[in-house]
């Protein structure tokens, strides 16, 4: 018995020994990857602007949301960028990959299928690798979905109240509001005329909360989105900076100040309703746990939500990613990765993701001027200081 309770002690003893020691994460070969990606540059949504100022809105070269030329370019050199990853890596074999090896996913969007594309005919060049996507739909796929799933009343309430909290004399808002009135002069503008609005800061926004649809807000909130979301695709497209914003947005702070909105959209409409019942977020919890079967590369091109979504649902430590304005940046891509030293696998995931002035420059990506990356943490997970962490405790965990 005593030697019996020694022993365990010992056990014990050499288990500490070995989780204090950790593991040597070096030496490792890049074995799987999946990319969550958001798509690239798009035309904005311009259908309501020229109700937000009367004066002349910039013409705009293609249909709203879709994906614009220098999106396609920007994400080949994405494309070519992860390739030049993969050869340096020796991850996939020479030549073009099979369906068993590489599998690609998108939204069922224009833009979302046009990115997944581009960045396969550059990664892949003259390969021709299959995209998929829900055949019968032009929008929204249920997967990349990111809706209200919990139908209680205690839920509902909670959301409501904590989205009306962070809406409601918001100093951030109310700055962007106070430059939005100066910028549109919306005085003059049709919704001043029409429907009484000629000053941001003092409407009020209204929520609509539907178990099975997005979470709506009605107001000065959206608009001022919209707005920014606008100046903020012309100023990556290229557009001369006279004709972003009548040449009123020209620092860094300005840019910094109006684009406020985009982060606290993310923050206000998505992280607030963070749910682990999300198709994408189940999507990946069961891709992860049965990943031995699954192809070495995969890529799903979703939106700005689907990667607030998840990485808020797997609970990654928040970060905040330099040299850049949006909170989940256009063609931005959260990377996992699957390493192995043959004795043990090892999870190591990043975010990539072209700064603000890659975008607008719209020069290419090489392992020497890379795009910009950061190392994501898992709340949860004992993650070593390059940001390996034992794939088993991962996936028990999950
Ligand atoms: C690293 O791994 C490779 C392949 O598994 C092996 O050939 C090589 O000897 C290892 N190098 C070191 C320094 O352990
Ligand atoms: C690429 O693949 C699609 C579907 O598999 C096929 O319809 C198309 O003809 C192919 N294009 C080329 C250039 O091989
Ligand atoms: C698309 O619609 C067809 C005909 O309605 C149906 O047979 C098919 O299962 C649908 N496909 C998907 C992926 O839902
Ligand atoms: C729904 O929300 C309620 C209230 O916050 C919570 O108690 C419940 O666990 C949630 N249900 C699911 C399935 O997440
Ligand atoms: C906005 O809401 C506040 C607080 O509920 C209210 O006092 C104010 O009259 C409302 N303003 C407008 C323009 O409806
Ligand atoms: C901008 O583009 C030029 C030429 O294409 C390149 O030399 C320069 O490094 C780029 N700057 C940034 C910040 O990407």
């Amino acid at each position: 018995m005593v030697a019996k309770i020694i022993c365990l002690i010992l056990m014990k003893i050499l288990i500490l020994i070995v989780l204090c020691e950790g593991f040597s994460a070096n030496n490792l070969t890049l074995k799987q990857v999946l990319i969550l990606s958001r798509h690239n540059i798009k035309y904005p949504w311009s259908n309501v602007l020229h109700k937000y100022s009367s004066k002349p809105w910039p013409p705009q070269a293609g249909a709203s949301e879709v994906l614009t030329p220098k999106g396609a370019q920007l994400e080949g050199y994405m494309g070519e960028y992860f390739s030049e990853w993969f050869k340096k890596e020796h991850f996939l074999p020479e030549g073009c990959p099979d369906e068993d090896t590489v599998y690609v996913y998108a939204n069922a969007a224009s833009r979302t299928k046009a990115t997944a594309r581009a960045f396969v005919d550059s990664a892949f060049k003259s390969c021709n690798v299959s995209v998929l996507y829900h055949k019968n739909l032009t929008d929204w796929d249920p997967l990349f979905r990111f809706v209200v799933y919990n139908s209680t009343e205690a839920y509902k309430d909670k959301v409501l109240q904590e989205i009306n909290r962070k809406l409601r004399n918001n100093p951030k808002l109310l700055a962007v509001y106070s430059e939005l009135n100066k910028i549109l002069e919306i005085e003059d503008s049709q919704v001043c005329k029409q429907d009484g609005i000629c000053d941001l800061t003092q409407s009020n926004d209204t929520v609509s909360y539907e178990v099975g649809k997005f979470v709506v807000i009605e107001g000065p909130f959206r608009k001022a989105y919209l707005v920014v979301n606008a100046f903020v695709m012309n100023y990556y497209n290229g557009m001369p900076i006279q004709d972003i914003a009548w040449g009123q947005v020209t620092t860094l702070e300005k840019w910094n100040l109006i684009t406020e909105v985009t982060r606290l959209n993310q923050v206000i409409r998505f992280t607030t309703v963070a749910d682990r019942e999300a198709p994408l977020v189940k999507y990946l919890i069961k891709t992860f746990k049965e990943y031995d079967e699954m192809p070495k590369l995969m890529l799903l091109v979703g939106h700005d939500i689907n990667l607030n979504c998840v990485a808020n649902a797997l609970g990654f430590k928040s970060i905040d990613l330099p040299n850049q304005f949006e909170k989940y940046p256009i063609g931005g891509k959260i990377v996992f990765q699957r390493w192995t030293d043959s004795k043990s696998d090892y999870l190591k995931v990043e975010y990539v993701y072209p700064s603000w002035s890659q975008l607008r420059n719209g020069s290419k990506y090489s392992l020497e001027s890379p795009p910009q990356t950061v190392v994501m943490r898992l709340n949860w997970c004992n993650t070593d200081e390059h940001g390996f962490c034992p794939w088993n405790e991962f996936v028990d965990k999950l």
